[in-house]
């Protein structure tokens, strides 16, 4: 198959390093490939970058820093606001982008691409709302004000599956309130941050501003790039978004300096079904709330828990949905379903469900990958699925929907809390007194009441227990990236 991004558009692709407004080699001269996973096929070879270029991007970000962070906050704005209109006016472009080295449909990239940019104007018109404090300490005797500083230069960690939402809601924030940032793109997926980074480095230049306020690391070695950065004291701010493994291991390294840190990190996503429900608005959510990105996010519904009374009925038409999903390459007409990012993960979704079956659920469709080059796993329902299945427990991260049947709704919240994680929780059910008690009752950072999506540029995005630190998104986004400074006077 030729290469999904159409050449006009690969032409302005970087590959290399962006550092202090410099697009240049890896310093070792090395590169690493990135593939299409919908075919193998490798598409660009994309700088390695290393520990010297870590530093050098730390270096350009600080330098940055003393000026970017006196820039007026309308300035700031006026910069984000060029880059959302321009990634607008390029979706297809990026969309393509996205689709090619993560593999979704292109209505999901192209979707994703609107999502992105959204964080981009929202937090170009945050820019200039940034409150503070002022007011008479309670004894009279002076005054309190409260300031509102950037926290200085900031290291994003962003995952591959959302290549341009994740660096879109790190990198907006922190460029509103004053940061500058060193980006180091997952290894599969460079591609589409660096075509943004760009974007941001033009308008950077077109309006006089430091160049070196973004700056992008690409790398086979996330360890490589991440070690100099944590344990250099001009580093302030660490964001994350990926494993629970990966974000633990960053925290322990963050806590040398006493980082700043936000942590966007795994989910295992309860979706619980009533027998009050609406069922086929419950299906259509379901579908909405495991499909995305082929089951491939944090937010994915990953098991279903339905009351004993609808269990059959809803698991059925979830089987007759899945039998409508389109699988294929995703810049294909009509594809609903891309392959998952690489092979040891089409393996883990097929151990899981392996087990889920010695164990006694039924298959009601898919259950194996699909045979074509890719690396491609059939959407696929389980039936009768043991809560303590690994399917259950585990985060799945493909098209895998096993169903868990509940009893009453004291047993669906307790089987719902029975995670580690606590990152995004939906339920369908048509009794609002039910809904805001099971708002205050799982343990979830988010809630999707009748509907099968959350995710949201202008609200909080986070989670609790194992699912992270911090929010992203909203109001509470740029918090992330400000210092509280008390003034006595
Ligand atoms: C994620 O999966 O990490 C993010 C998904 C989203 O923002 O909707």
């Amino acid at each position: 198959m030729v290469s999904p991004i159409p050449p006009a558009v690969a032409a302005h692709v970087p590959t290399g390093v962006l550092v202090d407004g410099q697009w240049r080699p890896a310093h070792s001269g090395r590169t690493f490939p990135v593939a299409d996973p919908a075919t193998t096929e490798v598409l660009f070879e994309v700088a390695d970058g290393d520990e010297q270029d870590a530093r050098d991007a730390l270096d350009a970000a600080d330098r940055a820093f003393a000026e970017y962070r006196t820039t007026a906050p309308r300035v700031r704005s006026d910069l984000l606001r060029a880059v959302f209109d321009t990634l607008v006016a390029h979706t297809d472009d990026i969309a393509r982008i996205v689709t090619a080295e993560g593999g979704k449909p292109l209505a999901e990239s192209r979707a994703e691409v609107l999502y992105a940019a959204e964080y981009v104007r929202w937090y170009s018109e945050q820019a200039v709302r940034l409150d503070g404090l002022a007011r008479r300490a309670p004894a009279g005797t002076h005054h309190q004000l409260v300031l509102r500083r950037p926290v200085g230069p900031a290291y994003l960690i962003t995952p591959w599956n959302f290549p341009i939402a994740m660096i879109a809601r790190k990198v907006a924030p922190a460029l509103a309130a004053g940061c500058t940032a060193v980006v180091k793109p997952a290894q599969l997926t460079p591609l589409t941050t660096n075509y943004v980074a760009e974007i941001i480095r033009a308008e950077l230049e077109a309006r006089g501003l430091p160049t070196g306020a973004i700056n992008v690391v690409p790398s086979s070695s996330a360890r490589t790039v991440s070690g100099p950065l944590l344990s250099d004291p001009r580093l302030r701010k660490l964001s994350f978004t990926g494993s629970t493994e990966v974000g633990r291991a960053l925290l322990k390294q963050a806590a040398d300096n006493v980082l700043r840190t936000s942590m966007e990190l795994g989910g295992n996503a309860p979706f619980l079904v009533f027998a009050d429900a609406d069922i086929d608005a419950a299906v259509t959510g379901a579908v909405a709330a495991k499909m995305r990105n082929a089951g491939q996010t944090c937010v994915a519904a990953n098991r279903f828990l339905v009351a004993e009374q609808v269990a059959e009925e809803f698991t059925a038409k979830l089987t007759a949905a899945f039998a409508q999903l389109v699988v294929g390459h995703g810049a294909d007409a009509g594809v609903t379903v891309g392959p998952l990012i690489e092979q040891a993960a089409v393996e883990h979704v097929g151990e899981l469900v392996g087990e889920a079956v010695d164990g006694g659920a039924t298959v009601r469709i898919g259950g194996d990958p699909v045979d074509r080059p890719g690396y491609f796993y059939a959407p696929t329902v389980l039936g009768g699925v043991a809560p303590d299945a690994r399917v259950v427990t585990e985060e799945i991260f493909g098209p895998v929907a096993p169903v868990v049947s509940f009893g009453d709704e004291a047993q669906a919240v307790a089987l719902a809390n029975a995670s580690p994680f606590g990152l995004v929780a939906y339920a369908y059910t048509r009794d609002v007194s039910r809904a805001l008690r099971l708002a205050e009752s799982i343990d979830a950072g988010m809630v999707g009441i009748n509907r099968g999506m959350v995710s949201d540029a202008t609200a909080p995005f986070g989670g609790v227990k194992q699912s992270g630190l911090g929010r992203e998104g909203g109001e509470a986004g740029i918090e992330e990236y400000l210092e509280s400074v008390y003034v006595a006077l």
